[in-house]
């Protein structure tokens, strides 16, 4: 990177971080109505600061949920454009006294950035933001940037696919830089070239028409929770395979060469339940537990409920179960495909003591990016040239799935530069984002910049 924006990051350190830990203060949780206001707050704190780092025509866009922000830097058309995607908003920080310090009090314990959204996304999209303030303060950026930050990621992107179609134009771009994933290690760079897609359900099972006494009903009367509990069981068999008709159907293995290449990531598998407190892990026979995490797809439990959950027992014969159910997908699933099947299926396990519904939620395509392209030999170079070693690619197990959309609508590739890591506890309570991490984010963004320049050069 050009010397004078490695010194003017330098000297802007400390700042960066305090704008950081103000934008943590705010609770812009998507998923509750009752933090709206802040949601929005934090919108207009990104739009000023984007405003402030010297981007043009930044902006709240409506939409029927919450806002999107965009900005932008045109310096010549003949230049290639770079189009930043992130999201301000975060995850409930539920259960709150699991926290060892609030949520929403950012606080550093040993060089980590304690918080709600620490990583997911605050922490790293706003690496974007102070990178290319730098690039600007500098007179270095050396392509057009679009920066495009949203408030629902967290909740599904309801409504930000209408927004991309609606504005094809403004978002015209060559490449979309997303970090908003994870590395291996802190010494051990690498880039994600794929994403899991999603099919989020929620099913209930009725039976009697009220709760009933276990004692005078229990034993004639099947019992929603137990029926719950067995369709549940029986979706997997014990090699974790997902046991719905034509599941797998429509997956494309990996070639064993593929496998060897993702299997050279390096992974402690003691380590990895040592960190869990797990004796041992399990999973799809066959797989290694990179594998059953990233290029197979999965079928989990998110929440089950029913019943007497309260103090001391009360005898009674549930009316009512429920649960959340998510599914992982790989190329070339589909979230429609695969609710449909999982639907069928789930219908016509249900004995006739019961009547089940299921009902969809958000879902999400797959997506994976060759690694031999040119923005991803810009990232390769980027981290290369900031760690002093080659990225690994990987096979990342989350969601992100405007990705895919974003290849839809817009016919443009993401590349996923996350520098987060599986210890920083996206979602859980204790979330947290290394300051080595924050800053090697915004000293390897304009990397990818200056290599992306170069190569289309
Ligand atoms: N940033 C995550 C996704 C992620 C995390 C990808 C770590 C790779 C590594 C994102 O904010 C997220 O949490 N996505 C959701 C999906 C969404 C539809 C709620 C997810 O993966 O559960
Ligand atoms: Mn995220
Ligand atoms: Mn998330």
């Amino acid at each position: 990177m050009n010397a004078t924006t490695a010194t003017y990051i330098e000297s802007n350190k400390q700042r960066y971080l305090d704008e950081l830990f103000d934008l943590l203060r705010i609770p812009s949780v998507s998923a509750d109505s009752n933090f709206k206001d802040d949601v929005r707050r934090a919108a207009e704190f990104v739009r000023d600061k984007l405003s402030a780092g010297g981007l043009d025509n930044a902006q709240l866009h409506e939409t029927p949920g919450h806002p999107i922000v965009y900005a932008e830097k045109l310096i010549d058309p003949g230049l290639p454009t770079v189009l930043v995607y992130g999201h301000y908003d975060v995850q409930p920080a539920d259960p709150y006294d699991l926290w060892h310090t609030p949520p929403f009090e950012p606080t550093i314990r040993n060089e980590r950035i304690y918080a709600r959204g620490a990583c997911d996304d605050k922490g790293q999209f706003y690496m974007h933001i102070k990178a290319i303030e730098a690039m600007l303060a500098t007179n270095s950026l050396p392509c057009n940037v679009k920066v495009m930050i949203e408030g629902e990621e967290e909740v599904g992107s309801d409504h930000l696919g209408l927004f991309v179609a609606e504005n094809r134009d403004m978002l015209r771009a060559d490449v979309i830089l997303i970090s908003d994933t994870s590395i291996i290690a802190n010494d051990v760079p690498s880039i994600e070239s794929g994403l899991r897609g999603l099919s989020y359900v929620e099913v209930e099972v009725v039976g009697p028409n009220r709760d009933l006494h276990s004692g005078v009903y229990g034993g004639g009367v099947d019992n929603p929770v137990n029926v719950l509990c067995q369709m549940i069981a029986s979706l997997k068999d014990a090699d974790g395979r997902i046991t719905i008709p034509g599941f797998y159907d429509k997956i494309a293995d990996l070639s064993p060469d593929e496998r060897a290449e993702l299997a050279k990531a390096p992974f402690d598998l003691t380590e990895y339940k040592r960190d869990l407190g797990i004796r041992e892990v399990f999973g799809e026979a066959g797989y290694s537990t990179n594998e059953r995490t990233s290029i197979r797809p999965t079928l989990d439990v998110n929440g089950i409920w029913g019943g007497y959950i309260g103090e001391g027992a009360k005898t009674v014969l549930p009316s009512k179960a429920s649960a959340k159910i998510s599914m992982r997908l790989v190329p070339h699933q589909t979230p429609d495909e695969i609710t449909a099947l999982f639907k069928n299926h789930f219908e016509s396990i249900a004995p006739q003591s019961v009547q089940v519904t299921v009902r969809p939620h958000h879902g999400g395509l797959p997506y994976v990016t060759p690694t031999d392209s040119v923005e991803f030999e810009a990232a390769s170079r980027a981290m290369e040239e900031s760690w002093g070693t080659k990225p690994i690619p990987t096979r990342g197990g989350g969601s992100i799935p405007i990705v895919a959309l974003f290849e839809q609508e817009l016919g443009i590739k993401s590349i996923l530069m996350g520098f987060g890591l599986d210890i920083d506890a996206l979602h859980s309570p204790n979330e947290s984002y290394g300051l080595f991490n924050f800053y090697k984010g915004i000293e390897t963004i304009p990397l990818f910049f200056k290599h992306y320049a170069e190569l289309r050069g």
